[in-house]
């Protein structure tokens, strides 16, 4: 693991669940070592999250050969060398988001670690919230009928503070703000639940005098399925702590989330129903694929396990030799949304509608 802060906590707390919450494991996770720059802080990392090892060097760990999985929670800009030269060590690979800083060194990442033939995940966890699975197979199902509107928003309000200092707002570190960090989120679960998306205009703007990167980004799309949509995320929507919220809306019913409501779902059926509305669908029946791991229906689970449900799938993946694909995120993704991304911006600068066209 690189990385030991918010998402090494993430990650190495989801390994630690994976080896006896989901019985029987697809692979028993063995936390090996750990990198991070202060010794002391790695030092610490590996006693308290049980590493054999920490280092200062992640190229260590890419040399280990007992490691078989290398997950890198860093900041954006060293999620390229490290995985790189992980998978081409053999490794398989998961990777935070966004996978690149741009579209180009995303697209770069991709093509080398898929060239090695391991697996790889960009680790877009939004996608192992039940509710938003359960989505995807009732879009996939049908039961939406055509969509015609994906509205896509992820709410924070941290940002509006000049005194913060983090890697977060240094364009080298981060590569831009609330689109890598945010946006990129949107961008992969409105490809996730409603396919391609063919153009977009938008903008990024920066609302601190100085901050070198992008504050909030806003943007609408047409989708190759003939649906449009708005595309939005901020660190300056006061109140909204983390408020990935988004909305279809198609010819047979609706479905709403917000991630501030996890185990639920808003469905709306357009079958005439004269007590017309929305339900809130508690998503815990143990018929979902994630529910088998977990607790009675009702008993409800949290922000961190998607964290789980998503290395779960990576290790099923390795074990069973399945594809990461479609319902986990491959390094295209990661790519993908960084195409998109890139074009947002693009927009903003030249005013134009920008076709999106994938590598
Ligand atoms: N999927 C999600 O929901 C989600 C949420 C937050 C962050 N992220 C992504 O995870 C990644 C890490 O973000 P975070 O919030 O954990 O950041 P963080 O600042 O909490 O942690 C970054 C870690 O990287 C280490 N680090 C920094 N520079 C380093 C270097 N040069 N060498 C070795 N280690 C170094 C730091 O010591 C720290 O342990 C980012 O790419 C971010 O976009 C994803």
């Amino acid at each position: 693991m690189l990385g030991y802060a918010f998402m090494g906590k993430a990650h190495a707390n989801a390994f630690k669940k994976i080896g006896y919450m989901t019985w029987p494991p697809p692979l028993e996770p063995k936390l090996v070592g750990i990198a991070g720059r202060n010794v002391e802080a790695v030092e610490e990392a590996a006693r308290r999250y049980g590493f054999e090892y920490s280092t200062q060097d992640w190229r260590d760990l890419v040399a280990d050969d007992s490691i078989g999985l290398f997950d890198n929670g860093g900041p954006n800009a060293l999620h390229a060398e490290p995985t790189i030269a992980a998978a081409e060590a053999g490794k398989h690979v998961v990777c935070e988001k966004p996978l690149g800083r741009d579209a180009d060194e995303s697209y770069e990442i991709w093509q080398r670690v898929a060239a090695t033939g391991v697996k790889h995940l960009c680790a877009f966890n939004y996608r192992f919230v039940p509710a938003v699975r359960l989505a995807r197979e009732m879009v996939d199902a049908g039961e939406l009928g055509d969509v015609r509107h994906f509205r896509g928003r992820y709410l924070q309000d941290w940002g509006d503070d000049p005194s913060l200092d983090t890697w977060r707002f240094d364009p080298d570190a981060a590569g831009s703000g609330a689109l890598g960090d945010l946006m990129t989120h949107v961008v992969d679960l409105a490809r996730f639940l409603n396919g391609e998306i063919d153009s977009v205009t938008g903008f990024a703007h920066t609302f601190i005098p100085g901050r070198r990167v992008d504050d909030a980004v806003e943007a609408t799309a047409q989708f190759a399925n003939g649906s449009v949509g708005t595309l939005e995320a901020t660190r300056f929507a006061h109140g909204r702590r983390n408020a990935f919220q988004w909305e279809i809306n198609g010819t047979k019913g609706s479905l709403a989330f917000d991630m501030e409501r996890l185990n639920e779902l808003q469905v709306f059926r357009a079958d005439g129903d004269r007590a017309r509305g929305f339900k809130t669908v508690l998503v815990s029946e143990t018929s979902h694929p994630f529910w088998e791991h977990w607790w009675p229906p009702g008993h409800i689970i949290g922000w961190g396990d998607t964290f789980m449900h998503e290395l779960h799938h990576v290790l099923r993946a390795i074990a069973e030799d399945r594809e990461i694909a479609p319902y986990g995120a491959t390094f295209e993704d990661g790519y993908r949304a960084s195409e998109v991304c890139d074009a947002i911006v693009r927009s903003g600068e030249n005013g134009a509608r920008e076709p999106i066209t994938y590598r």
